[in-house]
């Protein structure tokens, strides 16, 4: 069961550098109390006791869904799609709350939720070849310069979440921030296990549901951009 407060991120130089920023946000009382009675059903507790193939057997194809949200995404696809599995990763516990009660509400059984860095994740405990896609809509768009080295989409970590992928799996993004957009493309065409499945970006799939930041990013004005690719085989 996740801490309901941010836990203390301590001195950022002596630590990587995150995508994120530990909020103190207020958590609705019917959020919290998903999180208290779902959390032991559909709550993984990432920590040294999680076994990735316990918890999801290789027969059961598992979507890594990073930066959640409120997770009104997760439970759309989810119920168009009951027979793939998505795990829901978000560091920020109320969105979980939230995603818990209406996985609940609508009577759900194949999603699972993590609160947890992304990052960490796919470095300790998922096992190469484990995933059968990953999907980044709308990840924090670090839009000044200066945090552009806070973006999740960059050459280490793709590299990482391309090493998570089954062969054929798919590497899915979206992003509504255009200068963003183009360095995503940068990034996933030179890693040389992807293949784009389009010439540049990709039409956007009816079957991804909008997403709240995305309805933001629309009000904008902003362009909305798809990029999706496919692990190469490798043999
Ligand atoms: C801009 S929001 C987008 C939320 C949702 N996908 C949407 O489109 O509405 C980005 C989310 O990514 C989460 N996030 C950022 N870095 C993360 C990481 N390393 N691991 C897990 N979640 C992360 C943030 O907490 C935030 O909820």
């Amino acid at each position: 069961m996740p801490a309901t407060q941010p836990v203390d991120v301590g001195i950022e130089s002596v630590r990587p550098i995150r995508s994120f920023h530990a909020r103190r946000s207020r958590i609705r009382p019917s959020a919290a109390a998903a999180l208290e009675r779902l959390w032991p059903t559909w709550g993984v507790d990432i920590d040294e006791n999680f076994d990735f193939r316990q918890t999801f057997p290789p027969s059961d194809p598992v979507v890594l869904e990073i930066g959640c949200g409120m997770g009104d995404a997760t439970v759309a696809m989810a119920a168009a799609d009951p027979l793939t599995t998505i795990l829901a990763v978000d560091v920020h516990t109320p969105g979980l709350g939230v995603l818990l009660r209406d996985v609940d509400r609508r009577g759900l059984k194949n999603v699972r939720v993590a609160e947890c860095d992304a990052v960490t994740l796919l470095s300790e405990h998922v096992p190469p070849g484990a995933l059968r896609g990953i999907r980044i809509y709308f990840p924090d768009p670090w839009p000044k310069q200066r945090q552009h080295k806070r973006r999740l989409i960059r050459p280490e970590f793709v590299g990482l979440a391309t090493s998570r992928l089954v062969s054929g799996g798919t590497l899915h993004c979206a992003t509504d921030w255009r200068n963003y957009a183009d360095q995503m493309l940068e990034v996933l065409e030179s890693e040389p296990g992807l293949r784009n499945n389009y010439d540049e970006f990709a039409p956007r799939p009816d079957w991804r549901p909008v997403t709240r930041f995305e309805r933001k990013g629309l009000s904008a004005d902003h362009e909305i951009k798809d990029l999706i690719f496919t692990k190469l085989d490798v043999t």
